[in-house]
This record gives structure tokens, sequence and C-alpha cells, in this order.
């Protein structure tokens, strides 16, 4: 049985989930990534918060690594290329600790607005100081959200409760989304120029890092605060702490760090500064929610029955899975087929979808195709995920092509070859909606069911052709289980596709190949 190694704090719910599935689960938190290193590979799939980091290096050691699993939304502390590269699957659990954040997010607001906090903390040491802690009012003040995703909606819809003007910035979403929700869209300058409260719920990415920075400090009111419950290095640590301590804005609070724990302490012990440790989602009911979601997921992806909730693969319910299946394994013999009978370097993969299918999910189907088509001819480890980044670091340029309307099968798949030598064409569907079949190769019309072993001959179409193979093939003690011909009647020649029981040794090709009738022939071995 597969084996999962739970890496940071899971909810048991969720380690239940996977035990009853009888996954052998390790719950080992706390690794450092030396030791991490070192045991990954004996795992075929890892759970993570966002404690543990999965860098290139440890991934790459992960040799039996298939899924990555993040129990929570930010996926910052794994690398996706790496993981992408080595054909890993990596999921995340998106919706589960929104509402929990979102709340999180204006326990921070109200702390800052009505300074809880500070007023906490004197009380504690013995001081009874009213006019000190004098705070605002979030009702009709302006609520300024940077990054309007599932976190920053539910925010907005609590601020509109509370009175507030709601403005939002989120280059990536539609117009209508925000109307909806009674917030005003506006370019980054003006919600810093405009708000009262600025908060972020962006992820942190190459363009997020530092998108608050000095400059914008500099155009907001001295009045304002600013709130990070999304990720730490999206405001600069360095210009917040200037900003706070020249009294730029009124202050800040944190709930995410550059580095966790921080080590920033000039920072985090600033008086106008609220802080908590990561808390955003530490709630039982967002812990449970994000451990349940990812536990299936994994279990699902394990168990080969959907791919939910995965970055860098197309995500497919059970019902569409279990539909687009056998397509995705038909387009696998059609890649390793192909691969095998084209001659020179391929340069142009045009794969079409012919009918109903067109309407499906197809890149898995491409990816499946790709991988098929790459496996004969690369050592590496060529799996669906890594496929079609291998062929386009190799040069090949992969079109995909819907067509809708039937031809002669309600579905098919023709995938169309060019190579620096020849260009070859291959169309397969599936009878019955589950036999594969191969139905047509260049201009012949073929029926042929894949097989682990088949030879396809290119010969002259002559009395007697059939007959001596099979005399040689038997004389061999080689079985042929179906054969199929295509006849081109514009040379004269045809296309002879066996499917065989065994290997064929190079004895047996040579015996073949000395008939003068055969031009050409190619064993192909397909496999699974
Ligand atoms: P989401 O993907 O639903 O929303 C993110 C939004 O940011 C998207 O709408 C996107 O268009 C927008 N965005 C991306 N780049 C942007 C840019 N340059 N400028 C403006 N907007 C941009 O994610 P979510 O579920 O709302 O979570 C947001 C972030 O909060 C996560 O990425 C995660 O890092 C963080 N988070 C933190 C905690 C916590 O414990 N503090 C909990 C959950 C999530
Ligand atoms: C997330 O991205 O989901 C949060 O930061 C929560 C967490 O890591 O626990």
């Amino acid at each position: 049985m597969a084996k999962i190694l739970v890496a940071d704090k899971l909810a048991q719910e969720g380690v239940d989930i996977l035990k009853e599935s009888k996954f052998d689960v390790d719950i080992k938190t706390g690794l450092a990534p030396q030791e991490l290193k070192e045991v990954i590979k004996d795992y075929d799939a890892v759970i993570v918060r966002s404690q543990t980091k999965l860098t290139e290096d440890i991934i790459m050691a992960a040799s039996n690594l298939k899924v990555i699993g993040r129990a929570g939304v930010g996926l910052d502390n794994i690398d996706i290329t790496a993981a992408t590269k080595k054909g890993v699957i990596v999921m995340n659990a998106p919706g589960g600790n929104t509402i929990s954040t979102c709340e999180h997010t204006f326990a921070l607001i109200l702390s800052l607005a009505r300074k809880v906090p500070f007023g906490h903390a004197s009380l504690k040491k013995g001081e009874w100081n009213r006019s000190k802690f004098k705070g605002i009012e979030l009702y009709s003040k302006t609520l300024g959200i940077v990054g309007f995703g599932r976190i920053g909606k539910e925010v907005a819809k609590r601020a509109r409760a509370f009175g507030m003007k709601v403005l939002v910035y989120d280059p990536f979403i539609a117009q209508d989304v925000v109307e909806k929700l009674e917030v005003k869209s506006v370019k980054l300058d003006e919600l810093l120029k405009e708000s009262d409260i600025v908060t972020v719920h962006t992820p942190l990415t190459a363009d997020t890092k530092g998108l608050i920075s000095k400059n914008e400090f500099s155009i907001m009111k001295k009045s304002s605060f600013i709130v990070n419950c999304a990720r730490g290095g999206i405001i600069d640590e360095e210009a917040l702490f200037e900003a706070l301590s020249s009294k730029r804005i009124a202050g800040a609070a944190l709930d995410v760090f550059v580095k966790e724990p921080p080590d920033n302490a000039k920072l985090i012990e600033m008086d106008n500064l609220v802080v908590t440790p990561h808390l955003g989602a530490s709630t039982q009911e967002a812990q449970l929610n994000v451990a349940i979601e990812i536990s299936h997921c994994i279990k699902d992806a394990l168990l080969g029955k959907a791919i939910r909730n995965s970055i860098n693969y197309v995500q497919m319910e059970p019902e569409v899975y279990k539909m687009v299946y056998p397509y995705i394994s038909l387009s696998e013999k059609m890649g390793r087929f192909l691969s095998q009978i084209i001659e020179g370097g391929t340069e142009e993969i045009k794969i079409s979808y012919i009918g109903e299918i067109a309407s499906f999910k197809v890149d898995p189907l491409a990816m499946a195709f790709t991988k098929g088509f790459l496996s004969p001819v690369l050592e590496e480890n060529i799996n669906y995920i890594n496929a079609m980044g291998i062929a386009k670091e190799r040069g090949i340029k992969i079109e995909q092509v819907k067509l809708s309307h039937e031809e002669e099968y309600v579905n098919s798949i023709r995938v169309s070859i060019k190579t620096d030598k020849e260009e070859r064409m291959l169309e397969g569907t599936l009878f019955a909606n589950r036999e594969p079949r191969f139905v047509k190769m260049d201009d012949v019309y073929i029926e042929v069911a894949p097989s682990d072993y088949m030879v396809v001959i290119n010969n002259k179409d002559r009395p007697g052709v059939i007959g001596s193979l099979g005399t040689i093939l038997g004389s061999h003690n080689v079985n042929i289980s179906n054969m199929s011909l295509g006849k081109r009647k514009s040379d004269g020649t045809a296309i002879t596709v066996l499917n065989v029981d065994a290997s064929l040794e190079k004895s047996v090709i040579s015996d073949i190949v000395s008939n003068s009738n055969i031009i050409s022939l190619k064993f192909i071995v397909l496999g699974g």
C-alpha cells in the first residue's frame, strides 16, 4: 500500500481518512530539511502546512513521491516548478480556511481600531488609562482590499455589514464580480490614498513581493492602518518599520512574516504594531476542513480515482475521470505506437479531438499522448505531469485542435506528426466506449486493437505475402493473435499490422524483411 508522510500537524480526522483507506501513514512533524530529505524517498505522498519547506533539493530526493498535499491555501513553501519537473502532483485545500482567515483579519482590524491589545497589556500591568486608548469606529470608514479572491471577498462582505465603504484592487478579477459585492474597483494608488484601513489578501508571488513598500506608504493617510493576514513579504518589513517609526501611518497588524518565527525584533517590538503568530487559519473548524479536504484529495489521487485541487494537473471529478480515462489510455498507447513508427526528429505534433470528446477537458489526453510518445525514447522519468514540459524543452511543438462535429466515428483522436524526415498520421477511437482501436494510419484504414507486441509492415500488395509472414513467424514459434490489412490503392502497397504474442528476435525480423515484397517493418512494444 502507498506510504504517506504527514510532515506538519494535521487534524486527526484527516489522518483517519487515509488510514481507513489502508494507506501506511507516518506522522513525522518538525523534521529538519536534511532529515526530511533522507526520509522522503520512502513516501508516495507528503502532506504539509506552511512550516515544512519542500524545496527543489528535497523534491528531487523524493524518488517515489507522486503527490504533495498542502493542508491550506498558500503554496509558497513548495517548489512547484521542481515538483512539476519531477512529475509530482501538487494539491492544496483552498476553501477550508477562508472564513477563519477572514475573521482573523477582522480581529486584527478591530484590534487596531479599538487598540484592544494595547489596552489589554496596559491593564495587565496595573494601569487604568482610558484616554490613551481612544479608538475609531469602522462605520463609514474606507477599507482598501488588495487581492479580491476567496478571503478578500469575505472580508468585503463583513466590511459592508460594518457600514464601511470598500475599495478593491485586483487586476485579475472581472468587473461584474466586484459590482455584485457593492465594492469599487480602483487602481492601487487610489486605494492607498483613499483608505483608512488597507488589508492585503494576495498570494506571495514575484509580482506581490514588496507590493506595499516605501512609495506605497508615502501616499497612504497618516491616520491609516495596514493589515497583512496573507503572506510575509507582500508588505516590505523594512519599509513598514520606517512607516511605523516615523508615524507615516498610524499602525499595522501582521499575522505573517518574511521569516517565521520572525527574527525582526525591532519591528515586532513597535508599540503601534499588533502581531499574531500566523493564526489566520488556526481554528478548530479550518484545521478540520483543510485536513479532511486534503486527505480526500490525496486518497483519490493515489487510488487513481480523481485529481482535484491540483496546481499542476488538470482537475477532474470522479464521474468525468471515469468517462475520460479510456481516452487517456488510448492517447498514451497512440503516443507509444507513433513514437516507434516515425523516422527522424519530431518537430510538430497536432492532436485533433473529433466528435463529442472535443467537449471534454482534453489536456489530460495531450499529456497522456506525450507521455506515451516520449517514454520509449527517453530514459528520464516521464509521467503525465512533466511530459509536455519535457517535449517543449526538446523543441517539439504540440498543437491541440477540437473538432466538435462527428466524422467517421462518434469520437476519435487523430494525431499528425511532422519530423525532419516525414509526416505520419494515426487515428484512434474506442469501440463500445471502452475498447481502444487504431482505425487509420496515414491514408489507410486499419482496425487494430493495440497490444503489447505489434508488427507494422509496409508491403507490396501481392498474393502470398501474408501467407509467407505466417510461415516465418510460425517457424519461429511466434503466434499471431490478430491481423489487420489496409490497402493503398494508389501505389499497390498495403499496411499490415500484426498483433503477436511475444517479442521478436532480430533473426525473425531479418527473415521477414528478406522477402522482396516487404518494403519496411517496425516491431512495436506497447506494453501496459
Ligand atoms: P485566492 O487565490 O482566492 O485570492 C488571491 C487573489 O489575489 C486573487 O483574486 C488574485 O487575482 C489576486 N492577486 C494576485 N496577484 C495580485 C496582484 N499582483 N495584485 C492584486 N491582486 C492580486 O486566495 P485566498 O484563498 O483569498 O488567499 C489569499 C492568500 O492568503 C493566500 O495566498 C495565502 O497565502 C494567504 N492565507 C493566509 C492564511 C493565514 O493563516 N494567515 C490563511 C489562508 C490564506
Ligand atoms: C494557508 O495558506 O492556508 C495559511 O497560511 C494557513 C496555514 O498555513 O496553516
